[in-house]
């Protein structure tokens, strides 16, 4: 079963930790994608624990999915026959979680008779930003989120180089972890990025991870052993959320613009939830290489780069997916 007339509309659906994602975007023939809807039920349940529980994550999906695919098929003014193709996260994830979303995208592909896609994560995220600009390969993918801190070559469509990644914690762990020992609230990075902005950058000394390292890895472990020293020495949280903060992006621009120059490639797309971090972004646009974000509420996950991946994989022609497909906690993306 493959798509046949264009345009395409794809639901995405992406269940993979604490937020029920659902978007609907529409391939055109000239292999353009367009987001017409994008819902997210962000679970704040997890709040009180500080970090995300797995089996409530679970349960609200199952409690959320098909309200959030009613109000992202209202958002598109679709019917749900409308759809041509389903695409949903089969890893790397929460497991009971993806499961979700999976089976739901299953069975909606099966009842409508129309092609289903598994989409992995990051690749998600990476087509979040890309398509943003009609961005195609060549270029160099830094992947920043609560789960991962990975950089990728791509010097074609669907092939993907690992370059670095990181040692220890996410970029995106690391905001979580300084924000609640900082008594910040979570998620931590939009609560470090606030407080940032009233804290002094130089009150707390923060050192660059893996200072004189030849390859792209990333490290975070020791951002995080300064800031709880210097939060157990009486530091402000906001001056620890801006020396933080300030350290954090210019470790991760620094090493991202070493792998550019390494890879040859002009081009950076900067995705996942630490994307949408102002100060990450205002460094790249300093740096003068050209960085490409994704757009207003395709930083952290949704569904919509999930549907952006299945179009992606019927522009090129790809098979749809086994109904047996499997949800995988631990999935690498890099092929090469
Ligand atoms: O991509 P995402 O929604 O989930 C994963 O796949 O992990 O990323 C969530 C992460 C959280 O750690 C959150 O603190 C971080 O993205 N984040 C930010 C900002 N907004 C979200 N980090 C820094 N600055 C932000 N403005
Ligand atoms: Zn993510």
């Amino acid at each position: 079963m493959s798509v046949s007339r264009f345009p395409v509309r794809i639901l995405g659906i992406d269940t993979s930790c604490d937020d029920t994602g659902v978007g609907i975007v529409e391939l055109a023939p000239d292999g353009s994608a367009r987001v017409l809807a994008n819902r997210v039920w962000s679970q704040t349940v997890h709040a009180q624990y500080g970090g995300v529980m797995p089996e409530l994550a679970s349960r609200e999906h199952v409690e959320r999915i098909d309200r959030v695919t009613g109000d992202a098929l209202a958002e598109a003014g679709l019917e749900v026959n409308d759809l041509e193709a389903v695409a949903a996260t089969s890893g790397p994830g929460l497991v009971g979680a993806l499961l979700v979303g999976l089976m739901y995208g299953k069975g909606l592909a099966q009842a409508l008779g129309v092609p289903f896609y598994a989409a992995h994560h990051l690749e998600g995220h990476i087509f979040a930003a890309a398509s943003e600009a009609d961005l195609k390969a060549p270029y160099l993918a830094l992947v920043v989120s609560g789960g991962h801190t990975h950089l990728f070559d791509v010097p074609r469509e669907g092939e993907y180089v690992l370059v670095g990644a990181t040692r220890d914690d996410a970029a995106g762990e690391a905001f979580d972890k300084i924000a609640r020992l900082a008594g910040l609230g979570y998620p931590g990075g939009p609560a470090i990025s606030e407080a940032a902005l009233r804290g002094a950058p130089d009150a707390v000394p923060f050192k660059e991870p893996l200072q004189g390292q030849k390859g792209f890895d990333f490290s975070f472990s020791g951002l995080k052993t300064a800031a709880l020293l210097a939060h157990k020495a009486g530091a402000k949280p906001e001056d620890l959320a801006a020396g933080f903060e300030r350290a954090a992006v210019r470790f991760l621009v620094k090493t991202t613009l070493r792998a550019a120059q390494a890879c040859g490639r002009e081009t950076v797309v900067v995705s996942g939830g630490v994307a949408a971090n102002r100060a990450l972004r205002e460094a790249f646009a300093a740096s003068g290489v050209r960085a490409v974000f994704p757009g207003k509420d395709l930083n952290t996950d949704n569904g919509a780069m999930i549907a952006l991946a299945g179009a992606a994989a019927i522009r090129a022609g790809r098979e749809p997916s086994a109904l047996s497909e499997g949800a995988v906690a631990y999935a690498p993306l890099a092929n090469a």
